[in-house]
C-alpha cells in the first residue's frame, strides 16, 4: 500500500514534469517563434497595398490573415524600390499637388484661432501643476458612442491609472446635422458638463473627416498643452493598456523625449487603387506609389513638441481622408521618422486573443464592445501581478485534464 502509493506519486510528479516542459515549449511557439516565422519577417520586407486589394478588412481579420490573403494578390515588383526610404532624397510627396498651396501662412494666428471654430472645449485643464502633463489621450469618437466614452472613462481612460503624474483624457468630436444631430448635441454637452472630457469642433462628423479630428486634437496640445510631455492619439473601440505604456514604454523617470513618434509602424505601404476600398487613394490626390513611412491611427504616441509641428505642417499639406496616412506625411514634411516600438507586440491594430498574460505585455489591441473593455479591464487588474504564471498554470491543468481524460 505504502509503496504503491509513493510509486503512484513519482509517477504523476514525473508525467507533471515532462507535461510543464510541453508547456512550456507550445507558449514559446506560440508566442514568440511561430508569430515570427509566419507573417511578421515577410510583412516588414515587402511593401503591401494598405488595406489590403480592395477586402474589406474588418477588424476581426488578423494581421495574419491580411497576409496570406494578400500574399498573391500584391505585385511586389510594381511597389518595391528597394533601398529607397521615403525619406532618402525628397520625399515624393513634394512634388505632387499634395504640397503646394503655397501661400505664406501665419502659422502662430492660425495655432491660435484652429481651423474650425470649437463648440465645446476644456482650455484649462492642462494648467493645473507645474510641469504639464505627463500624458494626454486624444481618443476619436462619435457623438452616439456613449457607452464607449463610460467604458473607457472607467478603464484605461481613468486619472486613477497615473493620479500622480498629470493624466489627460479627451474624447475629440465633430458635430452632427439634422434633428437627431441637435438632440445629441445637447446629451453631448451635458455629458460634458459632468466629465470635462470633451472637445468638439464645428466641422461634420464623418469617417472621410477624421483627419480633421486629429488635427483638433493637435491643435488643442499646441495651443492649450504645449508642456504636455506625451501624446497618445487612439479610437473609442481600443484597449489600451496605458499603465504600461507610461511606466514600461514612456517612463516618467527619464527626460521626456523630443521628436519622438511610435507605435504600430507601417513601413513602404502602397495606396490602395481599389475604389471600392475603405482605404481608397485616388491617384490625383497621391500620385506616389508609397506611402511615407506612418503608424496606425488605432493608436500612436509621440512627444509633447510634436503636436504643434505636425499641426503646423499640417497648414501646407492638402488633407486626406485617411488620418494616420496624413500625419505620417506631415512627419515625412518635418523629417522625422516614426521610430520602431521596443518590440512589435506592443501596438497592435487587430485583436490580439485575450489573456491577462498578453494583455499585461501590450499598449493597444483593436475591436472592443464597451462590456467586453470592462470585462477585460477588471480581470486584468485583479490578476496582472501574476498574469503570466496563471497562464501557466490555467495551460498546464487544461492539458492535464485533457490528458487524464
Ligand atoms: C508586376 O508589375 C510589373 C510592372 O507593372 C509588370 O511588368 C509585371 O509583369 C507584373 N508581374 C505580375 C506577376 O503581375
Ligand atoms: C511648391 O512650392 C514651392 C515654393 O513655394 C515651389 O518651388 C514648387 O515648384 C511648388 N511645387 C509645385 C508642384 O507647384
Ligand atoms: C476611476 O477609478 C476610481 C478608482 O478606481 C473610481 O473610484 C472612479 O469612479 C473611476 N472613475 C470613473 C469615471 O469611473
Ligand atoms: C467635413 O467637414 C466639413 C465642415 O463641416 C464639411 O463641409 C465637409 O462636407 C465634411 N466632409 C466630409 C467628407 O464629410
Ligand atoms: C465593410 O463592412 C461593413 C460590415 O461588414 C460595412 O458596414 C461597411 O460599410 C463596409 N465598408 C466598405 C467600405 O465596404
Amino acid at each position: 500500500m505504502q509503496w504503491r502509493r509513493r510509486h503512484c506519486c513519482t509517477h504523476t510528479a514525473k508525467l507533471l514534469y515532462v507535461l510543464s516542459l510541453l508547456g512550456v515549449l507550445i507558449f514559446l511557439a506560440h508566442q514568440v517563434w511561430l508569430p515570427k516565422l509566419t507573417g511578421m519577417a515577410w510583412w516588414r520586407a515587402n511593401p503591401v497595398v494598405y488595406g489590403g486589394g480592395g477586402l474589406n478588412m474588418s477588424s476581426k481579420y488578423s494581421l495574419w490573415r491580411f497576409v496570406t490573403i494578400h500574399q498573391a494578390d500584391v505585385n511586389t515588383s510594381f511597389h518595391k524600390k528597394e533601398g529607397v526610404s521615403p525619406l532618402q532624397g525628397k520625399p515624393s510627396f513634394e512634388n505632387t499637388a499634395l504640397a503646394n498651396t503655397s501661400q505664406t501662412h501665419d502659422l502662430s494666428a492660425t495655432v491660435n484661432h484652429g481651423t474650425f471654430p470649437y463648440i465645446i472645449n476644456e482650455p484649462d485643464k492642462c494648467t493645473k501643476g507645474q510641469h504639464g502633463p505627463f500624458l494626454v489621450l486624444l481618443i476619436a469618437t462619435e457623438a452616439r458612442q456613449v457607452e464607449a466614452r463610460n467604458a473607457i472613462r472607467q478603464t484605461w481612460g481613468n486619472e486613477s491609472v497615473a493620479p500622480a503624474l498629470g493624466f489627460i483624457r479627451l474624447f475629440l468630436l465633430g458635430k452632427n446635422e439634422g434633428e437627431l444631430g441637435l438632440l445629441q448635441q445637447r446629451m453631448l454637452e451635458a455629458e460634458s458638463q459632468r466629465y470635462h472630457d470633451i472637445i468638439q469642433q464645428d466641422f461634420l462628423d464623418s469617417y472621410k473627416n477624421l483627419t480633421i479630428k486629429t488635427l483638433m486634437g493637435m491643435n488643442w496640445v499646441a495651443m492649450h498643452c504645449p508642456q504636455a510631455s506625451y501624446v497618445m492619439k487612439t479610437d473609442s473601440d481600443m484597449f489600451v493598456n496605458t499603465e504600461y505604456l507610461i511606466y514600461k514604454l514612456l517612463r516618467p523617470g527619464l527626460k521626456p523625449k523630443r521628436n519622438f513618434f511610435t507605435g504600430n509602424n507601417m513601413r513602404g505601404f502602397a495606396p490602395n487603387r481599389n475604389k471600392n476600398s475603405k482605404w481608397y487613394m485616388p491617384p490625383e490626390l497621391y500620385p506616389s506609389e508609397k506611402y511615407p513611412t506612418f503608424c496606425s491611427g488605432t493608436g500612436y504616441v509621440f512627444s509633447g513638441d510634436l503636436a504643434s509641428k505636425i499641426f503646423q505642417a499640417s497648414l501646407s499639406i492638402r488633407h486626406l481622408h485617411l488620418e494616420d496616412v496624413y500625419v505620417g506625411i506631415c512627419l515625412a514634411k518635418l523629417q522625422i521618422e516614426p521610430t520602431p516600438p521596443p518590440n512589435e507586440f506592443l501596438f497592435n491594430h487587430w485583436r490580439v486573443s485575450y489573456s491577462s498574460c498578453k494583455y499585461s505585455h501590450l499598449i493597444t489591441s483593436h475591436g472592443f464592445h464597451p462590456n467586453e473593455l470592462l470585462k477585460y479591464w477588471h480581470h486584468l487588474q485583479s490578476n496582472k501581478h501574476n498574469a503570466c504564471i496563471n497562464t501557466f498554470k490555467e495551460k498546464e491543468s487544461r492539458m492535464h485534464t485533457t490528458r487524464m481524460n
